[in-house]
């Protein structure tokens, strides 16, 4: 539209005078004020008390601009910058010219289950989409179908197997090394290879190769009652996997080493539960009495509160209808997003929120809030995570391995101050080697 503009401008005011330099100037001239003029009345309407989202409050650059919200999530602050947007505005905050975050523990369910996932999903073009990348709820449903098939307890079970051959083979390596080790980069790479070898056939050796290298194996497409996928849509989805199981799973074992490394009594705790629960070897723990392990479990509940993997919170959307979310009319074409992070970290749901307490998940508990409602890792509804079980489990069989196997602590002249204010948000977490020493027990 602006190109045409400006060869129109420029055709008319050439063929008037016949100066093409002026043609030019008065051309780009026009152009610029149609720009600006269309930039100020789109800045007006947001701005405007006839905007449907005008009732909700927010910093001024949020209502005009999805560039404010970008601008945190580059700088790797987004987590701490919805916290203190909801102190300063309330439960309900517009981020966003069409965008609002929720932080009510009650909203969660029925915006996870009534809106669906935004186009921001769809991201950059590509050949095909991933389970999470299709936005159609219908479609999505029919997906899911397969899927659902592929992470039934039988399945899972077959997996279990290959997860422990991993694990297995960490604690290897591990018990090679001198001393002090880089364990987020081995927890990273262990999650890669578990992840691999689930999607893929045969799987990726990272941990061989002791680096992240990257291996594309034939993939598996069994989708008996589901839609047939096309050999484009399974490669989606096996990617997919990799990238959802392993850096989610990664970082939340790495919060859970960090916090349990510093401080020896939850180490022992764990221990001495450990202890009591097995006494053959390490590689022969079976699933359900790892499962059962209330405070194995609550140290992985407390480490996924601490550093929530989706730290922001799934966006979700309502494309051409109003959605009724509590006494809130949420507009057609809005975004909304409950935010994990600033939930987790609310004094009103968690007693002492920063602080790293696996009791409060215990049935004793701890004297103050204890909020479960706002407590939702995994998300909820039709968009909820379905490797939750995988999750949890490959987090408690490498915490149960890792602990049996090593004492933990960290060398002399590693600084967890700088490494806790090393860590950025940019959607996936970012932050600095977790170095920790490991004496064999
Ligand atoms: C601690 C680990 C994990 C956390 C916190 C986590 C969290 C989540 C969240 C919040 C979502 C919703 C995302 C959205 O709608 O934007 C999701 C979706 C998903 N996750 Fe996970 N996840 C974890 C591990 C895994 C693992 C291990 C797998 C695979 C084995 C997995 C597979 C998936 C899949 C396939 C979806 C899309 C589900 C759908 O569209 O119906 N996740 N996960």
């Amino acid at each position: 539209m602006v190109s045409a503009i400006y060869a129109g401008v420029l055709g008319y005011v050439y063929n008037d005078t016949g100066r093409l330099i002026h043609a030019s100037l008065v051309s780009s001239a026009t152009v610029s004020a149609f720009v600006g003029a269309l930039f100020a009345s789109m800045a007006a309407y947001r701005l405007s008390p006839w905007h449907p989202l005008a009732r909700y409050p927010g910093p001024i650059p949020a209502k005009l601009t999805k560039w404010y919200m970008s601008v945190w999530i580059a700088k790797g602050n987004r987590h701490l910058k919805l916290q203190e947007l909801h102190r300063t505005y309330g439960s309900w905050v517009r981020i966003g010219p069409n965008e609002l975050s929720v932080d009510d523990p009650a909203a969660i369910r029925p915006v996870y289950s009534q809106m669906f996932r935004a186009p921001f999903y769809q991201g950059a073009p590509q050949d095909a989409d991933a389970l999470i990348t299709t936005i159609d709820k219908n479609e999505h449903a029919q997906r899911l179908v397969g899927w659902t098939k592929a992470f039934s307890a039988e399945s899972i079970k077959n997996y279990r197997s290959s997860a422990q051959a991993r694990t297995t083979q960490l604690l290897e390596i591990l018990a090679q090394k001198k001393d002090t080790v880089s364990l987020s980069q081995w927890i990273s790479l262990w999650a890669i290879d578990v992840m691999g070898d689930m999607s893929f056939s045969g799987g990726f050796e990272t941990m061989a190769a002791g680096k992240d290298t990257e291996g594309w194996m034939d993939v598996q497409n069994d989708t008996e009652g589901g839609v047939p996928l096309s050999k484009l849509q399974a490669h989606a989805d096996a990617s997919f996997i990799v990238l959802a199981g392993s850096d989610t799973v990664s970082e939340a074992m790495t919060a859970l080493v960090r916090y349990v490394t510093a401080d020896a009594k939850i180490q022992e705790h764990l221990r001495s539960e450990l202890a009591g629960a097995f006494d053959g070897p390490i590689e022969d723990m079976d699933y359900y009495t790892l499962s059962k392990l209330p405070y194995l479990d609550a140290c992985v509940q407390e480490a996924l509160r601490m550093v929530p993997p989706v730290a922001a919170g799934p966006p979700r959307w309502n494309k051409d209808t109003d959605t009724q979310i509590l006494n809130h009319v949420i507009p057609a074409g809005t975004t909304v997003a409950c935010p994990n992070y600033a939930m987790f970290h609310d004094p009103r749901n968690f007693v002492d929120p920063d602080s790293f307490r696996p009791e409060r998940w215990l049935k004793e508990g701890l004297a103050g809030p204890h909020n479960t409602e706002a407590y939702v890792p995994f998300c909820y509804g039709p968009g909820v995570c379905i490797g939750k079980p995988v999750a949890l489990y490959n987090m408690k069989l490498l915490t149960a391995s890792v602990i049996r196997s090593f004492d933990l602590s960290f060398p002399k002249d590693f600084s967890l101050t700088k490494f806790d204010a090393s860590y950025k948000e940019h959607n996936l977490w970012v932050h600095d080697e977790l170095l920790v020493s490991l004496k064999a027990l």
